[in-house]
């Protein structure tokens, strides 16, 4: 039986590899199965999910309540387009409406998307209110962004594996240092025709880049003073993620539990994704207010997928999800936990040299030059102990578990953690 099995592991992965364009490098698991905080392989192997799908399964693989939202609407309602109005839209857009505190919503189906879309929105509305000439309008970005993988998107990343062959690329973007308040201003003193300042709250590809306190809030009244729009990419941050509904998130007026008061960096045009909808169905969104958003008329921009009624009712779930079972706090609880966690690690422990981030988003910095495949076997290493991590950039390695993780599960994720790295530091030479 487990001979058998082994071989469908290894079918699969020949399948996709035989089969597929090969543009993931996948850890050698082959997934079947998901709930909670777990996944098995196909022979049967559980493991933690320390990934969650980048973010995406923040209510953990298969909520209960979330798939039974999907099967329900699936059997009733999948497709209209945007031709018709559909029963659960109007609904949906209510609903994000009031959840995040923007007049609208526009629905789209990825992050990609989604940043695409706000890309567009903040061009139109620099053209249309702000009376900058047509095609000269510029948006600044940050170095080491990363907002997905469009043609325009890459134009403007420094990852030149994502970029090298596929241009020419779209210009109009200005590129400057993450977490650098007086690049800002410079660009902007220096720089005719800003419409927009798009940025990650933390720079989760990157390497969980965490910017120092005040950073946003400063960028945020900078953009303000300076007629820029401010542009939040949460597609990985956002929903929970970092201990807060959104990481630009001070104390909000998000309907969370334990979150009251005036938003400490509320973004002009909010982007989202991911786990907007759980993991369970492609949903993204980009909000803003109307003076913003009325440049958007019939015609302009569409997808047909985008606010269908299986996303919105999906959405809708996943996010009643977040904040019925205050994933928001646990973020932020077990995320203080683990850091301390690795931080005693790294006391102990040479192979880790740091641990950073915020909830439940973190990275360790493994001891080791960036094109080292350290970070890699130690990842092959932690699957073999019950863990799925994946190195982001050579010797980081991202820990992004569900946030429905118990403390006692944490502390267990923990050991396996510890004990690879003890048991892998002896085959070392730092
Ligand atoms: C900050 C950010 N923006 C955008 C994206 C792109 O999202 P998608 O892969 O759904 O297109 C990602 C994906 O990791 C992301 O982390």
């Amino acid at each position: 039986m487990l001979v058998k099995d082994n071989q469908s592991s290894k079918a699969a992965i020949a399948l996709e590899d035989k089969y597929g364009a090969h543009n993931y490098h996948p850890l050698p698991v082959v997934l079947k199965k998901g709930e909670g905080v777990f996944v098995w392989d196909v022979e049967g192997n559980k493991y933690y999910d320390f990934l969650s799908a980048y973010s995406a399964v923040n209510q953990g693989h298969c909520h209960p309540r979330i798939i039974n939202k999907l099967k329900e609407q699936a059997e009733t309602l999948t497709l209209t387009s945007r031709a018709f109005y559909n029963d659960q839209l109007g609904v949906y857009e209510k609903f994000m409406s009031n959840y995040f505190g923007f007049d609208k919503i526009l629905p789209m189906n990825t992050g990609a998307e989604a940043v695409e879309t706000a890309i567009k929105l903040c061009r139109k509305y620099a053209y249309e209110k702000k009376g900058i000439s047509e095609n000269e309008a510029k948006i600044i970005v940050c170095e080491n962004n990363f907002h997905g993988r469009t043609t325009t998107v890459i134009s403007f990343s420094n990852d030149e594996t994502a970029r090298k062959n596929f241009g020419p690329y779209t210009p109009g973007f200005v590129k400057i240092p993450y977490d650098d308040v007086e690049a800002l201003k410079e660009v902007i003193e220096t720089t005719e025709n800003i419409a927009g300042f798009l940025v990650e709250p933390i720079q989760g590809e990157a390497g969980v880049y965490v910017p120092q306190e005040g950073y946003l809030k400063k960028a945020r009244e900078i953009c303000a003073q300076n007629d820029i729009l401010f542009i939040a990419d949460e597609v990985q941050t956002g929903i929970a993620r970092t201990g807060r509904l959104l990481a630009t998130c001070g104390n909000c007026s998000c309907p969370e539990k334990n979150c009251s008061g005036t938003p400490e960096v509320k973004p002009d045009i909010l982007i989202l994704g991911k786990a907007l909808s759980g993991g369970a169905y492609p949903v993204s969104a980009v909000l803003a207010n109307d003076p913003i958003m009325e440049v958007i008329t019939p015609g302009v921009h569409g997808s047909t997928f985008g606010g269908n009624p299986i996303a919105a009712a999906v959405a809708m779930e996943a996010l009643k999800v977040i904040r019925d079972e205050d994933l928001a706090s646990n973020a932020y609880k077990l995320g203080k936990i683990f850091r301390k966690e690795m931080e005693s690690l790294i006391e102990e422990n040479d192979l880790v040299t740091h641990v950073r981030g915020k909830g439940l988003l973190n990275a360790i910095v493994i001891n080791e030059k960036e094109d080292s495949d350290l970070a890699w076997n130690i990842c092959v290493k932690l699957k073999e102990n019950g863990l799925l991590a994946k190195p982001t950039h050579g010797n980081i390695i991202r820990f992004a578990p569900p946030l429905v993780m118990t403390e006692e599960q944490l502390m267990d994720c923990v050991d396996i953690i510890k004990k690879t790295l003890d048991s892998m530091i002896q085959q070392v030479d730092l």
